[in-house]
């Protein structure tokens, strides 16, 4: 059993606290949002994510789990430190470190002879030996403190389940010594440990993400094709997905991908590739396919509408990035709900898990708490995330309320056939 320290409780740092807690670690987790402390600390999960308010519990109620507001506080006792603060975007696409680096700050001075310091947000190759350079700068010794690139990969909506089956633990570090006592931390759960030089553990988590970026792009390509030669991108994927060389995994077209990693991820990589010299035309595609898949979405609709958006009620379904989470980060829904709304639209929308705040992050988009009030009155139903429950809902009503029986379903989440029995026009992504 060791004494951790995370900093930083949000889905990957309370993910990685309740879930080493439930492993047998002693865990201190710090946050700077005192009211998310204080929540946590009774209990309360700030985030939508499946299996964390049960672990959350059994941390708390074992004592393996606290929450501190303060990184130092947290640090102070601890043999391993993870740090799992954001570094969004920055705008030169770089990803920003300054909440890494004011934490290794604040930390320096604290920290125990021996301790590890863990890099567990995504952060640029160079990070590693970054934070280390600070620590050394802060009054920790570098010879007594070591930081090691550990990154996560970890997906929303199943981020539990994710972080205890994980399909491999990679920990970058230059001492073998310091990586076996990290991997340790890890020793009971059944996954490949990975040890490498820190760049191309930090290369990892990048490459990772930007391959799957790639694999979306290229399936929404495919399926915008598959819709100018009367193909259906479902069957190609189906087609594709048997060869185990490609998996069928990250073959569903949709309205882009959007979320807190891969866009701000492949901007960090791309901009690692311009710093390098090196001319990443690839991704450089896989982002702009991404941004005209958005872009796609929007005149879809307002070609099913009549060619004008201008004063027209649209109800869009789904708002998060994806289904099973509560995050609004970088979503296509809001982008498209935002261009709706640039070109004139009235825009109504419903969301099970994240409709007030995306109210309050979007001017001008109406919330509504009900799938079946937004559509009354409305031009067309857009379909942006693929919540499971959409496909449940009671057709007939929804036709009954809409203007006009018309469907956007940019995720293919329903059943064109059945909706068209029904009298709804229907469009999908890629196929007819
Ligand atoms: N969300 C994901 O699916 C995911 C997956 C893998 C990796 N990552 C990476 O993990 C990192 C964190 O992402 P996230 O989604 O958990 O972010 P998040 O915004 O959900 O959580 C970050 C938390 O850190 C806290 N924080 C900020 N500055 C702090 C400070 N100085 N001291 C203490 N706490 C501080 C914030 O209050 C917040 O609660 C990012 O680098 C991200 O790219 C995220």
């Amino acid at each position: 059993m060791s004494d951790v320290a995370v900093i930083g409780a949000g889905y990957v740092g309370l993910t990685t606290s309740v879930c080493l807690a439930h492993l047998g670690h002693r865990v201190l987790c710090a946050d700077i949002d005192e009211e998310r402390v204080a929540r946590l600390s009774k209990g309360e999960v700030p985030i939508l994510e499946d299996g964390l308010p049960e672990l959350l519990s059994e941390g708390l109620s074992s004592r393996r789990l606290t929450f501190v507001v303060g990184a130092r506080q947290a640090a102070a006792r601890a043999n391993f430190v993870f740090l799992c603060v954001p570094t969004p975007q920055a705008d030169d696409g770089s990803a920003d470190l300054s909440s890494v680096e004011a934490v290794a700050r604040e930390i320096a001075p604290v920290l125990r002879r021996g301790t590890v310091v863990i890099n567990k947000s995504t952060m640029p190759v160079g990070s590693t030996r970054l934070v280390q350079r600070i620590l050394g700068e802060s009054g920790a010794s570098i010879e007594e403190v070591r930081v090691a690139s550990n990154p996560e990969f970890l997906r929303e909506g199943t981020s539990v389940q994710d972080f205890l089956n994980p399909n491999r633990v990679v920990i970058g570090c230059d001492d073998p010594s310091v990586a076996v006592r990290v991997s340790e931390l890890y020793r009971s759960l059944d996954a490949p440990i990975l040890v490498t030089d820190p760049a191309s553990a930090e290369m990892i988590k990048y490459a990772s993400n930007a391959f799957l970026a790639t694999k979306i792009s290229f399936v929404n390509a495919i399926a915008n094709l598959c819709e100018a030669v009367d193909a259906d991108v479902r069957e190609v994927a189906l087609g594709m997905g048997y060869d185990q060389r490609i998996g069928f995994e990250f073959l569903h077209p949709g309205p882009g991908y959007g979320g807190s990693c891969f866009p701000k991820d492949t901007a960090a990589l791309r901009y690692t590739a311009r710093r390098a010299g090196y001319a990443f035309s690839l991704l450089d595609g896989v982002v702009e396919v991404n941004r005209r898949q958005h872009e796609r979405m929007v005149e879809k609709l307002t070609a099913l509408v009549g060619g004008e958006l201008r004063g027209r009620t649209l109800a869009l379904w789904g708002l998060t990035f994806k289904a099973n989470t509560d995050d609004l980060r970088d979503s296509p829904a809001l982008v498209i709900a935002r261009r709706l709304l640039d070109a004139g639209a009235h825009v109504r929308a419903y969301d099970p898990a994240a409709g007030e705040r995306a109210g309050a992050i979007v001017p001008g988009l109406e919330i509504v708490s009900d799938p079946y009030e937004v559509c009354i009155g409305a031009a067309a139903l857009s379909v942006l995330t693929e919540w499971d429950e959409f496909r449940w809902l009671d057709f007939d009503r929804v036709r009954d309320a809409l203007e006009a029986p018309v469907v956007l379903d940019t995720r293919n989440l329903l059943d064109p056939g059945a909706l068209r029995r029904l009298g709804f026009t229907y469009e999908g992504v890629g196929r007819s």
